[in-house]
């Protein structure tokens, strides 16, 4: 197993405004954060700051509300357990997103869907404010294995599998990269993909006269999902789970 990732920090030299350092960290709305630092709550390097503009160093300064002292990390990771019925996006005029699941000090972090999950689909989603990050879990040329359990009418067998194995070609011509399609059950299948083709499963399981009836996502790399992180659920991630991502099963 190769570790290529390990989660970044931001410049050791960066500096930032202190209420835009305090509001990254979800400590609160920036207009809160303003009222916190003018109130005196805030300490820089052990000396009150009430001037919420002020420019602290922010991987290295030591500051603390009410007393506690605060981690602030310019990169920010996580995963969602996605139930069905809810878009992958950031925003939407009619309908429930990923982001409408956070609770509000995650919903301040800019934080994006990390690829696209259908509607339809349930399971592991990540979110994240590192776009690097993001282009090298959806990137095929990292070829990160996405994993999926999937529930479809039919039973695949030993010629669908050779075809997944094979590198299927889909009736638009759209060619897919070799697969992996393991059967677990009647009418149940395990199919692992290291691209992302827009409803890529759905459409390689529908070429091969089986059609997807539901579908989730178990893991990504070597990262699962934790059975006891619950539908909506959301966990942060630790420099651990970010090298299994990048990591073969
Ligand atoms: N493939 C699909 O068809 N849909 C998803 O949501 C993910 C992968």
């Amino acid at each position: 197993m190769t570790t290529i990732f390990a989660g970044r920090e931001g410049k050791d030299t960066e500096k930032i405004r202190l209420d835009k350092y305090l509001c990254d960290l979800g400590a609160a709305p920036r207009s809160e954060c303003r009222k916190l630092i003018r109130a005196g709550r805030v300490c820089v390097d052990g000396v009150t700051v009430t001037a919420p503009e002020t420019k602290v160093e922010a991987a290295s300064a030591a500051v603390t509300l009410d007393g506690e002292r605060l981690a602030w990390k310019k990169y920010r990771y996580f995963m969602l357990n996605k139930p069905a019925g809810i878009v992958t996006a950031t925003e939407d005029k009619r309908q429930k997103t990923v982001l409408d699941l956070l609770p509000p000090e995650l919903q301040r972090l800019g934080l994006f869907p990390v690829g696209r999950l259908d509607r339809d689909t349930r399971g592991l989603l990540l979110l994240t404010n590192d776009g690097d990050f993001a282009h090298r879990v959806i990137s095929p040329k990292f070829a990160v294995e996405k994993r999926y359990d999937a529930r479809v009418e039919g039973t695949p067998d030993e010629a669908d599998i050779a075809a997944f194995a094979q590198g299927l070609v889909l009736g638009d011509g759209t060619k897919c990269r070799p697969a992996r399609l393991e059967i677990t059950g009647q009418g149940a299948c395990r199919v692992t993909v290291t691209e992302g083709k827009y409803h890529q499963v759905k459409r390689m399981l529908a070429s091969r006269g089986k059609p997807v009836t539901e579908l989730k996502r178990l893991s990504i790399g070597a990262l699962f999902l934790p059975e006891e992180l619950e539908e909506g659920g959301v966990r942060e991630l630790a420099e651990e789970d970010l090298c299994r991502v990048f990591m073969v099963r």
